[in-house]
């Protein structure tokens, strides 16, 4: 697979990345997360263009890439993710009891495919603790949010998601529901549109005066119609619309590592293409007015441009950090500050959904 492109890293990076690429991938992600968390990483360039400015959701962000979740499941460096560059954050997964996730190994890189294979298990501290740090990390001009499972071992996890949305929403900006983790028992049983109708009627009650936005994230794999029926069932219930997608079961024939072998579920490069058509469909099904977060295989300003031309309001990544490293983001906007520019859009809103669309 062809090497996707942007700047080189800078600074410390130039040394310290290639070094964590021959550590396990967890043992690298935890160290990269340390140093970020002590401030070794320096502060990503200047402000925003303001062709770069998007509003959704009620809510303000200075760029339209996000760090989507998994990336810091217990908050431990939201207050250091706009430092990055980063328009805005999103922590979690988080469960209400703490817990462990699985056996490591959990997570395998692809290195030729710029792709990751992951079964954590929503490893992570637990809402008490998550909570405390999305507290001591919320920054008026950089949207922060919290994306919600249920705990593994549960007999109840619509009561799991209730109790989330109970403990989040007074704090975070908005809120994910992640109905689609491939590795656990509970993870994709919320995909099924009656269940979810049960569920975000019961998320709505939970909520209850608040108008935290709350959006529900879909797994990249499911086809359009499946799709739509989960679209359909959220925005009936007047949720603000939809990340699109998580990680996928699918193994596509491109695939030339052999970690692809790994059960878990796949992001990066390879799942870049259904991810993006997936979002392209729903958006066209939906209308203009529902926020779409576009996330899968992102890797430069192209990428980022091509979820937003397809009906992405705003876009997440994860693993082109493994790859990239922090500098990708301040890549990645420059490249799109000049797309948008080199088609005549004047902001980012402009061009969503082939710029026929305009977000809210
Ligand atoms: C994830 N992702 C994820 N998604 C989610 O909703 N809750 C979670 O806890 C996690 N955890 C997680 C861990 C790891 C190690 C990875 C690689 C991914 C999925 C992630 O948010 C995103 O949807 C996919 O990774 C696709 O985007 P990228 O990585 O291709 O940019």
């Amino acid at each position: 697979m062809t090497a996707p492109s942007s700047s080189s890293p800078v600074g410390w990076y130039r040394m310290a990345w290639p070094a964590l690429r021959h550590l396990d991938p967890e043992t690298a992600h935890g160290l990269a997360l340390r140093l970020l968390r002590l401030g070794l990483v320096p502060p990503a360039g200047g402000p925003d263009l303001p062709s770069l400015h998007v509003t959704a959701m009620g809510l303000s962000f200075a760029n339209p890439i996000g760090v989507a979740a998994g990336f810091d499941k217990n908050a431990l460096v939201a207050h250091r993710l706009h430092w990055l560059g980063f328009g805005f954050g999103e922590v979690g997964g988080v469960t209400p009891k703490p817990q462990s996730g699985n056996p490591r190994p959990r997570l395998f890189r692809l290195d030729g495919d710029f792709a990751a294979i992951n079964r954590m298990g929503f490893n992570n501290e637990g809402e008490a603790a998550v909570a405390a740090r999305v507290r001591a990390a919320r920054r008026p001009d950089f949207p922060l949010g919290v994306n919600l499972a249920s705990n593994t071992d549960s007999d109840q996890p619509a009561e799991d998601f209730v109790r989330l949305v109970q403990c989040f929403a007074p704090i975070a900006d908005y809120l994910t529901i992640d109905v689609s983790c491939p590795n656990t028992k509970n993870g994709r049983m919320f995909q099924d549109p009656l269940r979810l109708d049960d569920l975000l009627r019961r998320l709505l009650a939970a909520r209850d005066r608040l108008r935290t936005p709350m959006l529900v994230k879909l797994a990249s794999d499911l086809s359009e119609a499946e799709a739509l029926a989960i679209a359909e069932v959220t925005l009936r219930h007047g949720f603000a619309g939809l990340v699109v997608a998580n990680t996928s079961a699918a193994r596509p024939s491109s695939l030339t590592s052999a970690t692809q072998a790994e059960r878990g579920g796949l992001s990066g490069r390879p799942i870049f293409v259904a991810s993006t058509a997936l979002l392209a469909a729903i958006r066209r099904a939906v209308g203009p007015a529902p926020t779409l977060v576009g996330v899968g295989g992102v890797f430069n300003g192209a990428d980022a441009y091509g979820k937003i031309r397809a009906g992405a309001n705003l876009v997440q990544l994860y693993t082109a950090l493994v790859f990239r490293g922090p500098p990708v983001v301040g890549a990645i906007k420059q490249e799109l500050a000049a797309l948008l520019a080199q088609d005549g859009f004047a902001s980012v809103q402009d061009a969503v959904g082939d710029g026929r669309l305009t977000s809210d």
